[in-house]
């Protein structure tokens, strides 16, 4: 073996090749992937349209140094995204990850200020969420709660400021939505001004929460609140639509929802849907206006920042999904979820909560749906879920910790959304089976 693995103990399985929401391995055995890799896959595999608008970038030029060039295609990717994106949007800044585009994000907030300001501004830390994740690199560890990702490497963290996350099934606060005001999104003020507004350049949110709790949506009002303080202190807002964005919850970006105004978004996944590492820094005018008017210069790029060939598969993948309205396609299922499944998947033995929009669902495991008590983490209860849909022939994304940073697993549902009615029905059909079956097999005894 010459690959590093993701982990020396497990055996992975072997990828064959990809077709719409089916992926096969080596034996020809057919899975469906009911959650889009890492809720990324967005178009689906295989898709020829793509592969070939990308092919043929590569034939004129794969790559041309940002520091020199730009490209036509660059220009039309960019235009394409801005296409979709809310109106105060102008322009985009192409990384070539999801960490990529938070970590960007962060630095231009702070850049941001230091333009405004001549040079002299303090404000630099970003209050993030305690159950948020946004990135692996050091500097988006430092903004995210996400304590597995975090634990080993504490050390070489620098730490910025967190506030509960809202939680409406577990109020951090113990109340109840709407009597409690949002408390959760009063606190980003008391937070500030605990610090002091003068050190805080930005908040980061998720508008629903992903891989660490599980597809937790954010309630009505929460929002409009924290942009209400932003703007009070001066602070900027980002959004982290790595995993949101591009259609996967039924709106082209999910603050949409709330109408919500974000300073800057973060995305990545479904930018280029898997066919091209692609994330995107995309920010306001107001944002960009202050560079431009200011040094000019974001004093940050990588390498591949902005390739011609990944533009290439962005503007095909924007194609395909306007074109065959995936977007549309997200909400429509989503309904179906809510009314058809979510009841039946809320109903089984050991599932405290069913939540989530368009086409991104979670649940989570409880002991006992009364007192909400979570499995001990050395149940592992997510992974060992995850691998028992596997053997019954299609994939989930499992997280875990949401419940005090440690404790909590939660399975993340996200097919493809090109996914149709009658595969929504299989995959229902093959979790509830397994949801039943599970519960008999694997989790009976660790019941009290
Ligand atoms: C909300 C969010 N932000 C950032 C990231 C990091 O993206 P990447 O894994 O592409 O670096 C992820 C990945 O899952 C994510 O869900």
């Amino acid at each position: 073996m010459s690959v590093f693995p993701r982990n020396f103990k497990k055996e992975f399985l072997h990828v064959s090749y990809g077709e719409g929401i089916y992926l096969y391995d080596a034996e020809g055995n057919r899975y469906i992937d009911g959650a889009s890799g890492a809720v990324s896959a967005n178009i689906g595999y295989g898709n020829k349209e793509v592969a070939k608008a990308i092919y043929e970038q590569i034939c004129k030029t794969s790559f041309a140094h940002g520091s020199i060039w730009d490209s036509e295609i660059n220009e039309i990717a960019a235009q394409k995204i801005l296409n979709i994106s809310p109106k105060d949007f102008s322009h985009v800044w192409f990384v070539n990850a999801g960490s990529e585009a938070t970590e960007a994000a962060i630095k231009m907030a702070h850049q941001y200020h230091l333009e405004k300001n001549n040079g002299i501004s303090e404000k630099s830390l970003v209050i993030g969420r305690e159950n948020g994740y946004h990135g692996s690199t050091l500097g988006t560890l430092g903004i995210g709660g996400n304590v597995n990702r975090r634990k080993l490497f504490m050390p070489m963290i620098l730490d910025h400021p967190k506030i509960e996350t809202h939680y409406c099934y577990r109020c951090p606060f113990n109340k109840e939505y709407p009597s409690c005001g949002i408390e959760c999104a009063k606190k980003l003020e008391e937070k500030i001004n605990r610090i002091g507004s003068k050190y805080i350049s930005a908040v980061i949110a998720e508008p629903i929460i992903g891989s660490t709790a599980g597809a937790v949506v954010a309630p009505d009002g929460y929002w409009q609140e924290i942009r209400r303080i932003c703007d009070k202190y001066d602070v900027l807002l980002i959004a982290d639509e790595v995993m949101t964005g591009v259609g996967r919850t039924g709106k082209n970006f999910c603050v949409e929802h709330w109408d919500a105004k974000p300073d800057i978004i973060a995305s990545a996944k479904g930018l280029a849907a898997c066919y091209f590492p692609v994330g995107a820094t995309l920010v306001t005018k107001k944002v960009a206006d202050v560079f431009a008017k200011g040094s000019g210069v974001f004093a940050h790029s990588h390498t591949f920042n902005g390739m011609p060939a990944a533009s290439a598969a962005v503007s095909a993948v924007m194609d395909f999904y306007v074109k065959n309205d995936l977007c549309g396609n997200a909400h429509k299922m989503g309904a179906i979820i809510e009314t058809k499944y979510a009841k039946a998947v809320a109903d089984c033995d050991f599932v405290g909560d069913f939540r989530g929009k368009g086409l991104m669902w979670g649940f989570e495991f409880v002991k006992d749906k009364k007192t909400k008590e979570p499995f001990a983490s050395k149940d592992d209860v997510a992974t060992k879920f995850r691998d028992y849909c596997i053997s019954k022939g299609f994939t989930v994304y499992p997280g875990t910790g949401m419940v005090d940073g440690i404790n909590g697993d939660n399975i993340i549902i996200a097919p493809p959304l090109i996914i149709t009615d009658e595969q929504m029905n299989e995959l229902f059909s093959k979790l509830l089976e397994v949801l039943s079956s599970f519960a008999d097999i694997k989790l009976a005894k660790l019941k009290r």
